[in-house]
């Protein structure tokens, strides 16, 4: 079914808080445009999606989500361009990586043409919410939680999908101190590593509040088994620029397929910059980093668009990272936001 055919019950806003909000101070997540979308999953099958105001909901204290953790979620933003016209960058990878999420999840696939029906239908609604300007954004949460009431450990069989959005600016303010993980692990090979199920991010946030005691802001999480390999930060992919090449972890069970990330290795190839798509070693980044040759990590993600990280810790020795001219990540960041905010001509075809 095409989206265009899909029935929304929209009940709209009496008045819109927009007046309310200070755009030029915004916390990442903390306001949210007027409208949210839920569809309900009930025997077995999506029913209507609905758009209703923003705000709280009603679950029975049983709700199988608050027990077992079953939920995945994504994230996407729109952005505007000079013109007031509003772009999404590279939907149908969010659209298709909740449904991989989700069937890791036991939760149900959930319908194409009612999520592209419901979003663009969110996005007019709200599209004061959507700033222009770099950095302005409005960043769009897609997630499904299992509803069914009963305290038995097995699926659900009632779930909620939503989407809600929140203006945004940069996740991140500044470059970030990160630790290379040594003690905890985010993933494990069989697991859920590559999904973005709810549990992966929780799980970070006491390592991660560990980290921040130490002065760091951020994990670079390593392999499980042997803590020699650098595989995802806990926001983000990261990239690592050792002479001229960068260097990335290749996606598997345990790293999650970032369409920031598969967007810059395609940008890197278009300029002829050498990525490298291979396990990186945490010997390899230290000798790098000793010798001169370690130029730049960065990170990359939707939330955080593009972040420098300024310097690492390993094994409770900080190293520096060096303040080079015209970084690969300055360069690409810009790149990128120029086909997000419709600057250029978009050649690959990811904005809709
Ligand atoms: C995103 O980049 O959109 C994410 O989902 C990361 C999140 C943990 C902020």
């Amino acid at each position: 079914m095409n989206s265009t055919d899909i029935r929304l019950d929209i009940t709209k806003i009496p008045k819109s808080r927009i007046d309310a909000v200070d755009f030029e101070n915004l916390q990442f997540g903390k306001q949210h445009a007027d409208h949210m979308m839920y569809c309900d999953f009930i025997d077995g099958e999506w029913q209507t999606p609905k758009i209703v105001p923003y705000g709280p909901m009603q679950f029975e204290p049983s709700a199988k989500v608050f027990h077992y953790g079953q939920a995945v979620f994504e994230g996407m933003k729109a952005f505007k361009d000079e013109e007031d016209k509003v772009w999404l960058f590279r939907p149908e990878q969010n659209f298709q990586r909740i449904n991989k999420s989700s069937k890791r999840m036991a939760i149900p696939e959930f319908p194409e043409s009612h999520f592209f029906a419901s979003l663009e239908a969110l996005l007019k609604l709200d599209k004061d919410w959507v700033r222009k300007g770099g950095g302005n954004s409005l960043y769009i949460r897609p997630f499904v939680i299992a509803t069914e009431s009963g305290v038995s450990a097995s699926e659900s069989d009632r779930y909620r999908f939503m989407i809600i959005t929140c203006p945004a600016q940069a996740y991140y303010s500044k470059p970030i101190k990160v630790i290379f993980a040594q003690d905890y692990s985010r993933a494990a090979d069989g697991g859920v590593g590559f999904a973005k199920a709810a549990g992966n991010y929780g799980a970070q946030f006491y390592p991660t509040k560990l980290a921040k005691e130490k002065g760091l802001d951020q994990i670079i999480w390593t392999d499980a088994s042997s803590h020699e390999y650098l595989e995802e930060a806990g926001t983000m992919n990261i990239f690592f620029r050792v002479g001229d090449k960068l260097f990335t972890a290749p996606t598997n069970d345990r790293i999650l397929d970032g369409v920031t990330r598969k967007s810059i290795i395609q940008l890197a190839k278009d300029k002829n910059v050498e990525v490298v798509v291979d396990k990186v070693s945490v010997k390899q980044i230290v000798e790098a980093a000793k010798s001169g040759e370690l130029k730049e990590i960065f990170g990359t993600g939707t939330a955080a668009a593009i972040v420098r990280v300024e310097g690492f810790e390993h094994d409770d020795v900080y190293y520096d990272l060096p303040d080079i001219e015209e970084p690969y990540g300055t360069f690409f960041k810009k790149n990128l936001q120029d086909i997000q905010y419709n600057r250029v001509e978009d050649t690959h075809g990811w904005t809709r």
